[in-house]
């Protein structure tokens, strides 16, 4: 079996279910809309961020979920769906899961509108529901997601990113969102159980790093993740690889790896170059094993609830998470 089907055994009627709901949250009666989110739902993600929230739900309480945990499940990937929708637009990026970008098909300002669409339509999930804690958690993601996107430009733009403040980043664009799926899973179960929903958003937040440690580690390599590679380095977007790469590195080496990024990002041998230097730095073994720290971490926060199999599941995610193709 594989592995993602043995996480989902206990919560596959819960992920059909989402998946209806999910669909309906994405309709619209403007046909240009509808297409568009049509086009999006048959062409869906590892949904990841609805077992998040399930498996976290169903772990605290024993298994037993409600109507909470579905909207919230649906609010979450509805975020997620727009983030993405805008960040192909930001990214410039053509490919999404295999097919082609919102953007590339139709266009930068249709692919904002509809991401503000998809936005808009989560939040309101929540408000017509009265789930305002859960809200509260959303929100808080939401922005931290905007944030996390803008720092990461205005370090773009200067090349002097530092560890410190590629962990900011990442932890804002991601694990925030992640972190939120653990929270709302929680709090959807146990509401006044703040103990419980702190833990569980810092479990989030740390697999969410090593999720995006995994994802910039997917930039490096020629696999068929279903979205460009080597595109990092185009759009002078310095991740742990490389700022590890910079900092390890002689003078003349690190002068010729910024200027290859500043002036000669666009030429494929140039950017294929840098990318061998970063492997034959280690650069790329370097944030594997900063991934696994961050994954061990969140392991260690999981034995403190009793065993289950919502708790294995969970536990298989987490390994999931660093060793995935995609
Ligand atoms: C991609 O997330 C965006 C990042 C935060 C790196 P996923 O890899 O979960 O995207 P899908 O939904 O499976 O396509
Ligand atoms: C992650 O950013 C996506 C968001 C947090 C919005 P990236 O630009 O690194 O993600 P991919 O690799 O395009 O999915
Ligand atoms: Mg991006
Ligand atoms: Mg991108």
């Amino acid at each position: 079996m594989k592995i993602t089907e043995q996480i989902k055994l206990p919560i596959a009627q819960e992920m059909d279910l989402f998946e209806e709901k999910f669909r309906e949250a994405m309709s619209s009666k403007v046909a240009l809309l509808n297409r568009i989110t049509h086009y999006i739902v048959n062409r869906k993600g590892k949904q990841m961020r609805p077992m998040f929230v399930f498996l976290t739900a169903k772990m605290i309480s024993q298994g037993v979920i409600n109507e909470r945990t579905y909207r919230g499940a649906s609010v979450i990937e509805l975020i997620h769906t727009a983030t993405l929708v805008h960040d192909d637009v930001v990214d410039d990026s053509n490919k999404r899961r295999g097919f082609f970008s919102i953007n590339a098909l139709w266009k930068n300002k249709i692919a904002v509108l509809v991401g503000d669409y998809l936005l808009s339509k989560g939040l309101l999930l929540s408000i017509d529901h009265n789930d305002f804690d859960l809200l509260k958690i959303i929100s808080v993601a939401v922005r931290e997601m905007s944030q996390g996107e803008l720092l990461q430009i205005e370090k773009a733009r200067r090349l002097d990113i530092t560890e410190a403040i590629y962990f900011e980043i990442i932890r804002q664009k991601t694990a925030t969102l992640i972190a939120a799926c653990c929270a709302l899973g929680a709090c959807s179960v146990v509401p006044n159980d703040t103990e419980t929903i702190e833990k569980m958003r810092k479990f989030g937040e740390l697999i969410g790093m090593a999720f995006q440690i995994k994802d910039d580690l997917f930039d490096y390599t020629e696999d068929a993740i279903g979205k460009p590679t080597g595109i990092d380095i185009k759009e002078q977007k310095m991740t742990l690889p490389l700022i590890y790469t910079l900092n390890h590195c002689s003078k003349q080496e690190k002068s010729w790896v910024i200027n290859s990024i500043k002036n000669h990002n666009k030429d494929k041998k140039r950017v294929a170059a840098v990318i061998q230097f970063v492997k034959d730095q280690k650069g790329l073994a370097y944030a594997e094993q900063m991934m696994i720290e961050f994954q061990q971490k969140a392991l260690h926060l999981l034995h403190e609830f009793p065993d289950s199999q919502y708790k294995s599941s969970l536990e298989l995610m987490v390994n999931y998470v660093i060793e995935r193709k995609k």
